[in-house]
C-alpha cells in the first residue's frame, strides 16, 4: 500500500509534495530492557505507515487518517497542540517537539495511511511518529539525522502523548530496513545493523488482545525496575550481572523477579546475536522460549491468549522457538520457524488458536 495522490487531492485540492513511510517492528529479543539501559534486537515488518504532506504558507495543520476518523481533517495551529488521547496526538507531538527544539516548520496538510495494526505490539505508534517526523524533515530539509529523529520521536511519545516508553521502537523504525535487525545498546545508543540470514524465517501473529502503553501496567513495571535499581545501588538494572541475581532475589516481591528478567534478558540478547552470526537457529529458538518464560513468570507481562499462541507454536515440528513480542498485556507473538515452514506453521497455529480461544488471530508475517 502507498498513498494515492488523487485521494490527497480530493481531500485538499492539491497534490502532496512529500511522500514518506516508516515500518512497524517486531522485537526478536530484549524485552523491557531498553528503559533499563540494556540491549535489544528488533527488526522491521512489511507493514508500514505512510504520510503524504503538502506544506502550507500559514501555521495551520490539517490531518486525515485513511483508517480512522473519516474525511473531515483534524485541524490545529502550530503552537496550539493539545492532547486529545487519540492517534492525532502522535502528529501533534511531533510538531510540538520539532518546534520546541528550534526546527523551523510551517503548517501542512497531511494524509496518513497505515497497515500496522494498532494495539498489536508492533509499534504502530513509532511508525506514525517516525513517518510524520520524516515528512516534516523532507518538506523543510531539516538537518536531522536518523538517530536524532528517533530520539525526537521518543520525546514526542513520552512528553506529549504521555506514554513512558523506551527508545527501541523509534530507533528500529528510523534505522532498519527489510531483513535487518538492529542490535542496540539503549544506554549509549551504539548500534549495529545485522542482516538476517535467509534461514531466519519469522512468523508474526497478532492475538487480537489489544494493549496500551500509556496505561498503568507498563508504567508500573518501569517504576518497579527503578525501585529495584535504587535498592541495589546501581544507576540502572543494566549494571547488574548474573552474580547479582541472588542479591536481587532478596528484595521484596516482585522486585527480585523483575530484576532477574532484565539481567537474564540482556544476556539473552547478546547470546542471540552470537547465535544468528554463527547460524545456530536451534539456539536462537531456545533463547526465544526462555525469554517468553521469563516475561511470563518473572516480568508478568503475558496474558493467557499469548501463552496459548506460544504453546501452540511449541507443539509444531516446524518451529525452533516462540515468544511474546513487544510490551505485552496482549499484542503479538514472534515465532522462529524452520526454513520453508513459516507459512504452514502460521496457518496451523492460527486455526488452532481461533478454535481454542474464540478469538481471531491475524497473521502479519509472512504477509498473506
Ligand atoms: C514498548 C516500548 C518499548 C519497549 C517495549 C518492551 O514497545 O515502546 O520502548 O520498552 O515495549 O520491550
Amino acid at each position: 500500500m502507498t498513498i494515492d495522490p488523487s485521494r490527497f487531492e480530493a481531500l485538499y485540492g492539491r497534490r502532496p509534495e512529500v511522500r514518506v513511510s516508516a515500518p512497524g517492528r517486531v522485537n526478536l529479543i530484549g524485552e523491557h530492557t531498553d528503559y533499563n539501559e540494556g540491549f535489544v534486537l528488533p527488526t522491521v515488518i512489511p507493514q508500514r505507515t505512510h504520510v503524504a504532506l503538502a506544506p502550507r504558507d500559514d501555521r495551520q495543520v490539517r490531518v486525515v487518517s485513511g483508517q480512522v476518523g473519516g474525511d473531515a481533517p483534524f485541524e490545529y495551529r502550530l503552537g496550539g497542540e493539545r492532547p486529545r488521547h487519540d492517534w492525532t496526538d502522535y502528529v501533534q507531538g511531533v510538531t510540538r517537539v520539532l518546534a520546541g527544539e528550534g526546527f523551523a516548520i510551517a503548517g501542512a496538510d497531511l494524509l496518513v495511511e497505515s497497515t500496522v495494526p494498532v494495539g498489536s505490539g508492533l509499534s504502530s505508534s513509532a511508525a506514525l511518529l517516525v513517518a510524520t517526523a520524516r515528512a516534516f524533515r523532507e518538506a523543510h530539509a531539516l538537518p536531522l539525522g536518523d538517530v536524532a529523529l528517533a530520539r525526537l520521536a521518543q520525546r514526542a511519545e513520552t512528553d506529549f502523548v504521555g506514554a513512558p516508553v523506551g527508545i527501541m521502537d523509534q530507533m528500529v523504525c528510523s534505522l532498519a530496513s527489510d531483513r535487518e535487525a538492529l542490535f542496540l545498546d539503549a544506554r549509549t545508543l551504539d548500534y549495529r545493523l545485522i542482516t538476517l540470514p535467509p534461514e531466519v524465517e519469522l512468523v508474526v501473529i497478532n492475538s487480537g488482545v489489544a494493549h496500551q502503553h500509556s496505561s498503568g501496567d507498563y508504567r508500573t513495571r518501569r517504576a518497579e525496575c527503578e525501585r529495584a535499581a535504587a535498592a541495589l545501588g546501581v544507576a540502572a538494572l543494566r549494571d547488574l550481572g548474573a552474580d547479582d541475581v541472588p542479591r536481587a532475589m532478596a528484595l521484596p516481591e516482585p522486585l527480585g523477579r523483575r530484576a532477574r528478567h532484565v539481567v537474564t534478558e540482556d544476556d539473552r540478547v547478546l547470546e542471540a546475536v552470537a547465535a544468528i552470526e554463527r547460524g545456530d537457529l536451534v539456539e536462537l529458538g531456545r533463547l526465544f522460549y526462555a525469554s517468553h518464560v521469563s516475561m511470563r513468570d518473572d516480568y508478568e507481562v503475558s496474558v493467557p491468549e499469548i501463552d496459548l499462541l506460544v504453546e501452540l507454536a511449541r507443539s509444531e515440528p516446524g518451529v525452533h522457538g516462540a515468544r511474546l513480542t513487544g510490551g505485552g498485556f496482549g499484542g503479538s507473538v514472534v515465532i522462529l520457524a524452520r526454513p520453508g515452514e513459516g507459512r504452514r506453521v502460521a496457518g496451523r497455529v492460527k486455526s488452532a488458536y481461533d478454535r481454542q480461544s474464540g478469538r481471531a488471530a491475524t497473521v502479519l508475517v509472512p504477509e498473506p
